[in-house]
C-alpha cells in the first residue's frame, strides 16, 4: 500500500516537473517568435479577403482590395524586423528554418519583394483597375510560397 502511494507520488512529480519545463521554455522564448506568427497570420486574413475577389466569387470593392494589399505591403516591412539571430527552432515553438539565418539577405530581400507587389497592387485599387489588379495579383501570392518553400518547415 505505502509503496503505491509512494509510486503515484513519483508518477505525479514528474508531471510537475515536465510541465514545469515546458513552461519555462515558453516563457523564454523570444517575443520575435510570437509576433512573426501573428504576422504571418494576419498576412494569410488578407490573402482570403483578396482571392475571392480575384477569382469573381466576391463581388470587386477596390476599397477593400486596397485596405488588405496595404496590410500586405506594411507587413512585408515590419517582418523583416521580427526574425533577428537567436530566435530560431532551438529558442522556441517555430516553423522557421536555420536557413534563414545562412543566408539573411536573400530571405529579407523575399519580404522586399512582396512589399513591391503588394504596394503594385495598392496603386491599381486606389486607381480603381479591377483588370489590373487581377492580373497582377499572383506575383504577391508567388512571394509567399517562394519564400515557404525554402525556409519554412512544413506542417
Ligand atoms: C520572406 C519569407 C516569407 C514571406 C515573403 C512570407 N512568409 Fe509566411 N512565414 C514565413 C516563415 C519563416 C514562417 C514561420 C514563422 C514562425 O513559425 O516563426 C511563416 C509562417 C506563415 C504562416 C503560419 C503562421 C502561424 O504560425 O500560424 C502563415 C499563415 C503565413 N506565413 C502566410 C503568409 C502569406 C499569406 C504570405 C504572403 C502574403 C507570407 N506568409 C509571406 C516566411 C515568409
Amino acid at each position: 500500500m505505502k509503496a503505491i502511494v509512494r509510486r503515484a507520488l513519483f508518477v505525479a512529480g514528474m508531471g510537475l516537473v515536465v510541465i514545469g519545463a515546458s513552461v519555462g521554455a515558453n516563457a523564454q522564448a523570444p517575443a520575435e517568435i510570437a509576433q512573426r506568427q501573428e504576422l504571418m497570420k494576419a498576412n494569410g486574413g488578407a490573402m482570403r479577403t483578396l482571392t475571392p475577389m480575384v477569382r469573381g466569387e466576391a463581388p470587386w470593392n477596390a476599397q477593400a482590395a486596397g485596405q488588405a494589399a496595404a496590410k500586405l505591403q506594411e507587413d512585408a516591412v515590419r517582418a523583416k524586423a521580427l526574425f533577428p539571430a537567436g530566435t530560431g527552432p532551438d529558442k522556441g515553438q517555430t516553423a522557421a528554418l536555420p536557413a534563414i539565418w545562412e543566408r539573411k539577405a536573400e530571405f529579407d530581400g523575399m519580404f522586399d519583394k512582396q512589399a513591391q507587389a503588394a504596394a503594385n497592387l495598392v496603386r491599381l485599387a486606389s486607381a480603381n483597375d479591377e483588370a489590373g489588379f487581377k492580373a497582377a495579383f499572383p506575383a504577391v501570392g508567388q512571394t509567399c510560397g517562394g519564400c515557404h518553400t525554402p525556409f519554412r518547415k512544413p506542417n
